[in-house]
């Protein structure tokens, strides 16, 4: 059994707890959270005894090997790096890091601890849909880009509206559109047509000074690929690669729970909806690294997983930056 400690008592935290329980290969171990009455509230609805209000005996704590890192994005990095120096392995919620520089230093900590693995929970490019797409897309000819779409209104964007500034609005915890929900059309484009030649942001701002929504360009040698995303207005529409005549369609580019190639003659389901919790396929693949580290085959979807993340971190660092986006950076010398 994978023992886990988590930091975090929001729902995905939740959520992650239920997806790793179903995979049979996990067990909550420990819970760390600011306030002694939320993490004893979160340990015993999921039945675990160990709560900790100290970070410090958190991470000294020899009751589990992985810790679950679901706090705000800006203090990823600092809860990653203390991780890996207590030889624990890491899943951590997107966006891993804010920038190159961070997601460099976390590399070079690994390279000191070689049988410790980092994951970024991005969910989508687990999923059996995405792993589907990938398949097909080695198949199909003409490629001539892609449009990936994430938005969804979000109920905190109310709390925005009433005057407060939740985590995921304040720019102070690196919030914002493109950290958030942007992170998924990211992986979907660099998962499936790797590192962009150039990239531009075109963020729509909100009063309180982070990006609600906006459109990234990422620009490839034969085509572009849009990602469109939002936290302050929905959309229904399907993400789309393009194939000459031929296109896969999407359900949703964040969910990534079902697809199809839609050809002039037919329309075939290349991976049905998947309707269990969104966080199993990722659990389930973070197990299988850490349950083989003697399977040269799995640790190198690990490793192509690690350069994932890295390019993803790189790229969203391009896009900030090019939109004027500096996020905070807790990183010192
Ligand atoms: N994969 C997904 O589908 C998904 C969905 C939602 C969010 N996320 C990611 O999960 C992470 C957390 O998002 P969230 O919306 O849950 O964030 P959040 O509600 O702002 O904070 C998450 C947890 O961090 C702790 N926290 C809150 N404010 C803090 C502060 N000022 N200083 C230190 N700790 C603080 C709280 O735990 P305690 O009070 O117990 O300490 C809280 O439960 C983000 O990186 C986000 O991108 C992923």
């Amino acid at each position: 059994m994978i023992k886990i400690g988590t930091i975090g008592t929001n729902w995905i935290t939740q959520r992650m707890v239920e997806a790793a329980t179903a995979t049979g290969e996990y067990e909550l171990a420990a819970v760390y959270s600011r306030h002694e009455d939320t993490g004893k509230a979160f340990a015993e609805k999921n039945h675990c005894q160990q709560v900790y209000c100290s970070l410090n005996d958190f991470m000294s704590s020899d009751q589990f090997d992985t810790v679950y890192i679901a706090s705000p994005n800006v203090f990823h990095f600092v809860q990653v790096l203390e991780t890996i120096q207590h030889d624990k392995n890491v899943i951590v919620e997107k966006p891993a890091f804010m920038n190159p520089r961070q997601m460099q230093r976390v590399l070079d900590e690994l390279t000191l601890h070689p049988q410790v693995r980092l994951f970024e929970a991005a969910r989508n490019v687990h999923m059996p849909a995405f792993k589907a797409v990938q398949k097909t897309l080695a198949k199909v000819h003409q490629l001539a880009g892609a449009d990936f779409v994430f938005s969804q209104y979000s109920s905190r964007y109310d709390l925005v509206l009433a005057g407060e500034t939740p985590n995921v609005f304040n720019f102070k915890f690196a919030g914002g559109a493109l950290a958030d929900l942007g992170i998924y059309p990211l992986y979907d484009a660099i998962g499936l047509f790797g590192l962009p030649i150039k990239q531009i942001y075109y963020p729509t701002m909100i009063a309180i000074g982070a990006d609600g929504k906006g459109t990234a360009i990422l620009h490839y040698a034969d085509y572009d690929i849009t990602l469109n995303f939002s936290k302050i207005s929905s959309s229904k529409h399907k993400s789309e690669i393009y194939a000459g005549r031929d296109i896969i369609a999407i359900d949703n580019g964040g969910e990534f729970t079902e697809a199809k190639l839609i050809t002039p003659d037919e329309t075939k389901v290349i991976s049905p909806k998947y309707v269990k919790n969104p966080m199993i396929p990722e659990m389930t693949d973070f197990a299988n690294v850490l349950n083989h580290h003697d399977n040269p085959e799995i640790q190198r979807q690990y490793q192509a997983w690690l350069q994932l993340m890295q390019q993803v971190n790189e790229t969203l660092n391009n896009l900030a930056v090019s939109a004027g986006i500096h996020y905070p950076d807790q990183f010192k010398e």
